[in-house]
């Protein structure tokens, strides 16, 4: 299987290719609301099938593949790990051999990084990471979209990441190395991102702990749940550790004049971002959740291209 193309992280494409599927991402956005409108994408991908398989929940990540399998002339399928018998402990493996006969591409949301890996190691069709506990790179490439159409190339400024060291904040590293900008990142101690992924790009990413210091001057801020999915029974407890880690007014006062923010989503306002942000009609929140579907389509069309 080892000549398939799979997006487990953002390691899998040069930085060449997630720059042209983040092109072609913008051009697919644009002719989506042209007036072809609903006919656009229909030819670019008809009767292909998408395996969605789930393990934790998700609003935007199975709204935009589906949508988007739908708009490009396929089909997507929804597979709850509790509906099917990867919840009743048949192997990844054996799984993966089954599912990846019956459809042409398989997106995975679940636990452990390493499902993710053995499922693309048996699986004859492209695996597409929808999230695991170390890596959520499909949110990466919507972000990286959005900083494209607001500023243009993203080469060469700050990124200040504010909060847990978790999936989202471990893809911005390797987002700073792929689409080479500077990572800041402001933690509470203990909860860094791992160890081994900042020694090996230590050349342009740091942790910077003191949250004003951090986002001084920075281009663009970012920031996630403090407890992410799994972590439930540590909220209360991370949400005190966590209380002088808010991007909110005062901290975007001490970024760029003209810095931006964004949040993956589901956010909590008065937690990790402040209402004021949230719901401010300059953010550009609403944009970055938006352009999941257009980033997935173009990903996906790479995917089946080059398979
Ligand atoms: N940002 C994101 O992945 O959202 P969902 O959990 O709703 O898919
Ligand atoms: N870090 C969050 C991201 C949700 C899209 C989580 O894993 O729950």
């Amino acid at each position: 299987m080892s000549d398939i193309r799979h997006f487990l992280t953002l390691l899998d494409f040069s930085p060449s290719e997630l720059t042209a599927i983040l092109h072609r991402a913008i051009e697919m956005k644009r002719e989506r609301n042209s007036d072809q409108g609903q006919q656009a994408h229909l030819n670019v991908l008809p009767g292909a099938v998408m395996g969605m398989i789930f393990e934790k929940s998700s609003t935007r990540t199975r709204v935009s593949f589906e949508s988007g399998m739908a708009q490009m002339g396929g089909h997507a399928m929804f597979l709850s790990s509790t509906d099917t018998q990867l919840g009743r402990g048949e192997p990844v493996g054996d799984s993966a051999r089954v599912i990846s006969s019956m459809v042409d591409i398989v997106m995975i949301r679940t636990f452990g990084h390493d499902i993710v890996e053995q499922f693309a190691a048996q699986s004859s069709v492209p695996v597409i990471n929808a999230l695991t506990d170390d890596y959520h790179p499909c949110q990466l490439l919507a972000d990286m979209q959005t900083w494209i159409e607001q500023r243009g190339s993203i080469s060469g400024k700050t990124v200040c990441w504010v909060g847990d060291g978790n999936n989202m904040c471990q893809s911005y590293i390797n987002a700073a190395r792929q689409f080479d900008f500077e990572l800041r990142i402001s933690c509470p101690a203990g909860f860094e991102p791992s160890a081994d992924l900042l020694a090996a790009n230590s050349d342009r990413v740091s942790v910077v702990h003191e949250p004003k210091l951090a986002a001084n001057g920075a281009d663009l801020l970012v920031t996630d749940v403090w407890a992410s999915m799994g972590q439930e029974s540590e909220q209360a407890e991370r949400a005190k550790l966590f209380a002088p880690y808010i991007v909110d007014e005062e901290l975007m006062s001490r970024a760029a004049s003209n810095a931006l923010y964004m949040h993956c989503l589901p956010a909590h306002r008065g937690e990790e971002i402040s209402a004021g942000l949230m719901d401010s009609p300059d953010t550009i929140i609403w944009q970055e959740a938006e352009n999941r579907l257009h980033a997935q389509k173009a990903l996906v069309e790479a995917l089946l291209q080059k398979s």
